[in-house]
């Protein structure tokens, strides 16, 4: 039996503890009930009683040797750190959290609805999906006309009967807006529009537009021109200068198209204006009494103009960027670069 508890004896010392469990299985295996210990003063009682002073000197130190081992154990298992007791170093430097730039077009679109609402006009906004009553038919352009073609659409087969579409532009909103408002009306709509369009520098099959509607009696040319003027002054600055084309619409007339000096060159020639020193904004008009007709508003009462703006056409010639793609890319590279605007 000495040898036995020698033996032991030497397991115990070497009894390795690393965490919580090993302490138990430690405490099961030589303390518990069915332990070893418990074991050995059970054959204790059985030795001839010659041998039990000496045995029983072992025997009570084997178990002291444990029962202190794993009293030892417990309390460094105890005190080892963890995350409730480590202390927060408040010195040290904090996790970085890079700040996101809002979209080169979001900040344009914001900028220029700004400009339009501070002096009265109200944002409208409609459906991507349209029919071809609010995208076309209301617009005045007639069924089959050549003017459709002006405006490669992407139709829906949506196998209802009816024509579904991608709107070419926001027009359509300002249709729903007076089948639903008499005048005065006075309103924006920005949004984003689909056409047809092979994608290049200068073009692209998904585009935003921002469309401007204003009815009232007695709205004439001079009120638009000069909206418009505030408005490219506002955007561009007080040197900019406009100038205004003939053009067709069919849902306006007379119709124009609006330039501005090109803000390269600033007039002199450019590529990028086509050595003509103007580059074009936008189309614009006033509106066709059949609109008016179309949507239950009085045309013989009132009058009204409207135009309609490329969001990209401007924000690329307000950063000076050259190719219409980068904004549908989401490379972080350029998207970057707008950090410190707004
Ligand atoms: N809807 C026209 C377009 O998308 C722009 C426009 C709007 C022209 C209003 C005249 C008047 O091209």
């Amino acid at each position: 039996m000495e040898e036995k508890i020698k033996s032991f004896l030497e397991e115990i010392n070497l009894f390795l503890f690393t965490n919580e469990e090993s302490a138990e299985a430690f405490r099961l295996k030589y303390l518990s009930k069915k332990g070893i210990i418990p074991a050995l003063f059970e054959e204790f009682k059985t030795l001839p009683p010659e041998q039990r002073k000496t045995t029983g000197k072992s025997l009570n130190e084997l178990k002291q040797l444990a029962e202190q081992k794993l009293a030892d154990a417990k309390s460094t298992i105890n005190k080892s750190p963890d995350k409730d007791t480590v202390k927060t170093d408040l010195s040290l430097p904090g996790d970085p959290h890079s700040l996101g730039a809002r979209h080169p077009i979001s900040i344009v679109r914001k900028q220029m609805t700004d400009i339009f609402t501070r002096i009265g006009f109200v944002v409208s906004e409609g459906p991507e999906i349209e029919d071809d009553w609010h995208n076309f038919g209301a617009l005045n352009f007639p069924p089959n006309h050549p003017a459709r073609d002006m405006q490669d659409t992407f139709f829906i087969d949506s196998g209802d009967g009816e024509k579904w579409l991608l709107r070419t532009h926001t027009s359509s909103v300002q249709v729903r807006v007076m089948e639903n408002q008499q005048p005065p009306i006075r309103t924006i709509s920005p949004g984003r529009v689909y056409r047809n369009e092979t994608i290049s520098a200068r073009a692209h099959c998904q585009f935003h537009q921002v469309e401007g509607l204003y009815i009232d009696e007695g709205v004439s040319f001079a009120d638009l021109k000069q909206t418009l003027y505030y408005f490219v002054q506002e955007m561009f600055g007080d040197k900019i200068e406009i100038r205004f084309r003939p053009s067709f619409f069919p849902f306006t007339e007379p119709s124009a198209e609006m330039d501005i000096t090109c803000l390269i060159c600033n007039g002199a020639g450019c590529p990028v204006c086509k050595h003509s020193g103007w580059v074009e904004i936008l189309g614009c008009g006033m509106v066709h009494p059949n609109v008016l007709d179309n949507c239950k508003i009085d045309s013989t009462k009132y009058t009204g103009y409207a135009f309609g703006m490329g969001i990209e056409r401007i924000t690329m010639l307000k950063f000076r960027i050259n190719d219409l793609r980068l904004f549908f890319e989401n490379d972080i590279r350029f998207l970057s670069q707008f950090k410190s605007v707004l």
